[in-house]
C-alpha cells in the first residue's frame, strides 16, 4: 500500500471543523512517519477535482459532522472509485441521525432513554417533564445538547438552526464509550467529566476530565456495553473504527445507549487511541489499521 497515493480530508462547514484539522494532523504525522505517500487537502466543493488532478487512490476520511460524517463525502468517493476509510454511504447518513440509529438499535435489544421529537414550536415547559436532555437530531460534538433540569432552564435555551429536536429523559449516570474496530469491540472508557457535565467545553479542553480505561466497571456491564457499541456498529453496516456513547447508570444496574460516531475523534489524545493503547495498540498502529479497512488491494 505504500506505493499507494493517500489523502486526508479535513475541514468542512461543521462546528467540528477544528477538532477535524486536529485529527488530519496527527493522523498525517503517524502515516507520514510510517512512510505513507500521504498530503492533507481541505475539504471544499473543489475536491472531486483536486483527488483526480493528484491521482489520489485512497481517501482517509478525517472530516467530522457534515458532508464528511453524513455520508456526502463517501458518495463523491464512489462515484470516482477511489477507496475510503470508515463507513460507507448508508452507514454514516443514519448514525448522523439519532432517532434513524435509536430506531434500529432498539429492534436488536439495545437499551435506550425513552424520548420522542419536539418542533421548535412545541418545545415549551408545559408540555415536557423534566429534567430531560434537548438535542438536534443530526449533529455531533455536543454542539447544541442542552440539559433541561428546571422550568429556569427553559430562558437559556438556545436552539440550533434546526427545527426538529429530541428530547430524552434525563439518565443520571457514569458516562461510557466503546470503540469498535473491524466489527470487534475495542474497549471500553469512563470518562469523568471534572464539572460533572460532559459538554463540548470538557470534551476539547485539556485537563477538562478524567479517563479510566478499562472503564471501573462490573464485568457484566463492561460486556453489555461492549454488545450494545457491536450490535449499533453491525447493525448500522458501519465500517473502520466508530465509537458509541453509552451512560451507566449504577442506580438501576442499566445501560443506555446514546449514539454512535462513525468519526471520532482521532488527535492523540482522543478516546479511541486511548482505548486502542490499553489494548497494546499505539497510535500509528491504530490508523494504519483504520487505513487498511479502506478497501484496497495492498
Ligand atoms: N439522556 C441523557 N441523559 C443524561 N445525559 C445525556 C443524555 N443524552 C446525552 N447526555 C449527555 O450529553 C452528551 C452528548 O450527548 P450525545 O447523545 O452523545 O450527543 P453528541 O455527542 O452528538 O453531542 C453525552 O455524552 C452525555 O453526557
Ligand atoms: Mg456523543
Amino acid at each position: 500500500m505504500k506505493n499507494k497515493k493517500i489523502a486526508i480530508v479535513y475541514g468542512g462547514p461543521s462546528s467540528e471543523a477544528e477538532v477535524s484539522k486536529r485529527t488530519s494532523f496527527a493522523v498525517f504525522n503517524a502515516l507520514k512517519g510510517l512512510g505513507y505517500q500521504v498530503e492533507e487537502i481541505e475539504f471544499s466543493r473543489d475536491i472531486p477535482f483536486q483527488l483526480r488532478q493528484k491521482n489520489i487512490d485512497i481517501v482517509y476520511n478525517a472530516m467530522h459532522g457534515r458532508y464528511g460524517e453524513d455520508g456526502s463525502l463517501q458518495g463523491v468517493l464512489e462515484v470516482l472509485d477511489i477507496s475510503y476509510t470508515h463507513s460507507g454511504v448508508l452507514a454514516s447518513a443514519v448514525a448522523m441521525n439519532k432517532v434513524l440509529t435509536k430506531e434500529l438499535v432498539q429492534r436488536h435489544g439495545v437499551n435506550l432513554a425513552s424520548g420522542r421529537i419536539y418542533t421548535r414550536e412545541d418545545l415549551l415547559p408545559e408540555n415536557i417533564q423534566l429534567p430531560v436532555v434537548v438535542k438536534p437530531v443530526s449533529q455531533g460534538s455536543s454542539v447544541g445538547v442542552v440539559i433541561l433540569k428546571t422550568r429556569d432552564d427553559f430562558k437559556n435555551l438556545q436552539l440550533t438552526d434546526q427545527n426538529e429536536f429530541l428530547v430524552e429523559e434525563y439518565i443520571e449516570g457514569r458516562e461510557l464509550s466503546v470503540a469498535v474496530l473491524d466489527n470487534e469491540g475495542l474497549g471500553v472508557i469512563e470518562i469523568r467529566p471534572k464539572t460533572g457535565v460532559y459538554d463540548y467545553e470538557s470534551k476539547y479542553t485539556k485537563g477538562a476530565s478524567e479517563y479510566i480505561c478499562p472503564a471501573p466497571v462490573p464485568e457484566k456491564i463492561y460486556n453489555i456495553a461492549i454488545d450494545y457499541a457491536v450490535t449499533a456498529h453491525t447493525m448500522l453496516g458501519c465500517k473502520g473504527v466508530t465509537r458509541s456513547d453509552i451512560i451507566y447508570s449504577e442506580k438501576r444496574e442499566k445501560l443506555y445507549f446514546l449514539e454512535i460516531n462513525t468519526h471520532p475523534g482521532m488527535t492523540e489524545s482522543s478516546l479511541v487511541p486511548k482505548i486502542a493503547a490499553y489494548r497494546g495498540i499505539d497510535f500509528k498502529e491504530l490508523v494504519e489499521k483504520i487505513l487498511f479497512t479502506a478497501n484496497v488491494g495492498v
